[in-house]
């Protein structure tokens, strides 16, 4: 038997409503020049959809596929970039979409990585954010929900690939 989803921390309506909001935070912090959504797969997959579609400017899509956790609710801190964009990062705006930080060494060793290809700006939107994040060396600069300390599933967020197709985001019991 696998997990049972115990409480609904965000519904639908309240993460639309961030959603929208956020999505006119980041089309007036980026006045001019070249915008590049990277979103995070797979867990980002849902609120890139949606955050994209609330984002009044152009802008260009991408993913990135980096692989940490495998099956367990604890990160393994071994970070493998599995799918890297084939979009030239130079001299754009990148904006990494992430659906949760945890403990921020995914982001972490992404922001190393992508850094080094001269980007005009490298920023992170997180759809949640635990704030236990130890690892990170770098403020979350668009953060959807500051997160209670528990397992999250929903609106893309998995457990051993459970759940990700939930329209609000819930806690595991
Ligand atoms: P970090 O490297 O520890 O920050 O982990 C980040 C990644 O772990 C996220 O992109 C998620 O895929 C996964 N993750 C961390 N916490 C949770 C959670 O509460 N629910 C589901 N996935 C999580
Ligand atoms: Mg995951």
């Amino acid at each position: 038997m696998g997990r049972e989803v115990h409480r609904i921390a965000y519904d639908e309506a309240a993460i639309q409503h961030r959603v929208k909001e956020l999505g006119a935070e980041i089309g007036a912090a980026y006045p001019d020049g070249d915008l590049l959504v990277l979103g995070l797969l797979k867990g980002s997959f849902v609120f890139l959809a949606d955050l994209v579609r609330q984002i009044q400017r152009p802008l260009h899509v991408d993913f990135l596929v980096a692989s940490s956790y495998g099956d367990a609710t604890v990160s393994s801190g071994n970070v493998r970039l599995v799918y890297d964009p084939e979009t030239k990062l130079e001299g754009k705006h990148i904006l990494l979409v992430e659906d949760i930080v945890d403990s921020g060494r995914t982001l972490q060793k992404l922001m190393e990585l992508l850094r080094v290809r001269a980007p005009k700006s490298l920023e992170i939107c997180a759809l949640l954010h635990k704030h236990i994040a130890t690892e990170l060396h770098h403020p979350v600069r668009f953060i959807g929900f500051d997160a209670p300390e528990e397992f999250l599933v929903g609106y893309g967020l998995d457990h051993a690939e459970d759940f990700r197709h939930l329209p609000y985001v819930a806690s595991l019991r």
